[in-house]
């Protein structure tokens, strides 16, 4: 994922996209507090949704789903949660203009029911892997922000994003595999109902999707 070359403070005071959608101030944050719907007692993530599509088509898909997006590019949060607005579904859906790095630890523990993060990191040189977002603080954060029980699922075409996602999730024990297969994270399809627009690109062009699919375990470690 390629965060904006200077930092979100000063790439918004000169943006024709200063006024995108922010997440509301403070900690704690919960579906209540941000979509202000109290039928939602947990919310779906989606993580860099760029041009959109995912959101609208799960908002679509399941009439339950609750669903916020985190972008670090102000133009794509504006145009997309302007699109959720417009299909009729902004009471269930948002995108706001964050770096998920520093929103993540806003929200509160076992606040969220699903992550998705669909084709994160575009370079995959070693010297990038600092950029990752697949770090052991991240994960950190989502393990803590994830309910019980909730998912984590991640597409990549890239074999060694898909490695160094394994590797880093794997590597937390909070989370179990939940793919296919026992014991396995792999997920021959999207389970969604709805596909990000990278996949449609990807998919479209013939080209092998890796997808990964696990499941924060329970307090009693289970
Ligand atoms: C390669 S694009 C994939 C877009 C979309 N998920 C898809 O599958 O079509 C990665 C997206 O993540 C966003 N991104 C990168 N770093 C981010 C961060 N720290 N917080 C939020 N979004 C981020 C980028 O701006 C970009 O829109």
């Amino acid at each position: 994922m390629s965060a904006a070359a200077c930092p979100p403070e000063l790439a918004r005071s000169r943006s024709p996209y200063a006024d995108a959608p922010r997440l509301p101030p403070g900690e704690g944050l919960t579906a209540v507090g941000i979509l202000g719907a109290p039928a939602a007692d947990r919310l779906e993530l989606e993580i860099g949704p760029g041009r959109g599509g995912f959101i609208i088509e799960r908002l679509a898909a399941d009439p339950a789903t609750h669903i916020v997006g985190l972008e670090i590019r102000l133009k794509w949060a504006s145009l997309v949660d302007e699109r959720v607005r417009a299909s009729g579904h902004g009471n269930r859906g948002r995108v706001f203009a964050e770096d998920v790095r520093l929103a993540l630890p806003r929200f509160r523990e076992g606040s969220l029911s699903r992550v998705f993060i669909h084709f994160p990191d575009p370079w995959w040189k070693k010297r990038h892997a600092k950029r990752r977002l697949a770090q052991l603080d991240m994960l950190e954060h989502l393990s803590r922000a994830l309910a019980p029980q909730g998912e984590l699922f991640v597409q990549t075409d890239v074999w060694d994003t898909a490695q160094a996602y394994r590797g880093a999730i794997e590597g937390c024990a909070d989370f179990v595999a939940a793919g296919d297969e026992p014991g396995s994270p792999l997920c021959a399809e999207n389970p969604y109902g709805a596909r990000s627009p990278r996949e449609r690109r990807v998919m479209a062009d013939g080209m092998p999707v890796i997808r990964l699919r696990y499941r924060r375990r329970g307090n009693d470690g289970a």
